[in-house]
């Protein structure tokens, strides 16, 4: 039995723990810093689980040692986007939690897998990955899996077909200079482009651009969860079931795609231990220039973040 700890008891998190205790994933072991918070919603969760039958545990603590043994970290602390905020205006109040955090995860689960959830998403990872001292392949970030799911959300209500009928992928950072895969997009098996036009599909990409910040707007209080809290879930299925499934990711780049020393969305193979491969599929010339252009933006704020530090 898998052992996830989720940092961090807010929307993301609380659903994350939720939907973990709902596909039978692990035990769950849910850590905020603020008091009774984790442990109220673990309570909450585990009736709903007990109405259901489940029975694996979510434990709710505000005492970072309880994160001993787990094999994966989730790291969902942070603030969240408020209505005309960009996911770089969290940089400097975040820096400081996840720094923080980590360094509790490095003292009490040496051997995790840090998964990070946290905005603005790429420079978080990087940040964990430096903070930790882990392997790079034991430091990874959830943001492609969610942009995906976005893309193919409006593409498949553009096209009046299943989300299941697109197959598509987003690489690049979680912000606007996200890279939609656009030549390798098929709809029910047929490339994309033959199917919508390059109006169309450029309409469709704005909309997948500004997804998070559409639902920030309608909410005004807070930003996403649902989804982000599934894509989260898709990831940490490929990571506890060993499926090898081959996901975007923010991972640490040593030369892939022409890019180093740099966490950006690209698709990997996931499985214990975290990314076990980088895996570089055929880009256009302009894709690949949009990859570099979103490692540029990264490289930026991460001098920002170092400046915090
Ligand atoms: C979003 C935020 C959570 O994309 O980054 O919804």
């Amino acid at each position: 039995m898998s052992k996830i700890a989720i940092i961090g008891a807010g929307q993301v998190g609380s659903t994350l723990a939720f939907l973990v205790l709902e596909k039978e994933l692990g035990d769950v072991v849910l850590v905020d810093c603020v008091e009774g918070l984790a442990e109220g919603k673990a309570l909450d969760i585990m009736q709903a689980g007990a109405l259901a039958g489940l029975e694996n545990g979510v434990a709710g603590y505000d005492d970072y040692s309880r994160l001993k043994n787990s094999d994966i970290v989730v790291v969902t602390a942070g603030q969240a986007r408020k209505p005309g905020m960009s996911r770089l205006d969290l940089l400097r109040k975040n820096s400081e939690i996840v720094s923080s955090v980590v360094k509790e995860i490095a003292r009490f689960a040496p051997e995790a897998v840090i998964l990070v959830v946290t905005n603005p998403l790429d420079v978080m990872t990087y940040l964990a990955y430096k903070m930790s001292g882990f392997e790079p392949n034991r430091v990874l970030g959830q943001a492609g899996v969610l942009d995906s799911a976005r893309l193919k959300y409006f593409l498949a209500r553009e096209c009046g077909v299943a989300p299941r009928e697109i197959s598509t992928m987003i690489l690049g950072g979680h912000g606007d200079s996200m890279v939609p895969i656009i030549s390798q997009t098929t709809v029910s098996g047929k490339p994309l482009i033959e199917v919508l036009s390059e109006e169309a599909i450029e309409m469709v990409v704005e909309k997948t651009r500004s997804g998070g910040a559409e639902i920030v707007s309608f909410l005004k209080t807070g930003s996403a969860y649902y989804a982000p809290a599934t894509a989260t879930l898709t990831m940490l299925d490929a990571i506890v079931k060993d499926s090898n499934a081959l996901l975007p990711a923010s991972a640490c780049l040593s030369g892939e795609y022409g890019l180093e020393d740099i966490y950006v969305g690209v698709p990997v193979r996931l499985g214990k231990g975290g990314v076990k491969e980088i895996v570089e599929i055929d880009l256009t010339d302009k894709e690949r220039e949009a990859l570099h252009k979103s490692a540029s933006i990264y490289r930026e704020s991460l001098r920002v973040c170092e400046k915090i530090r």
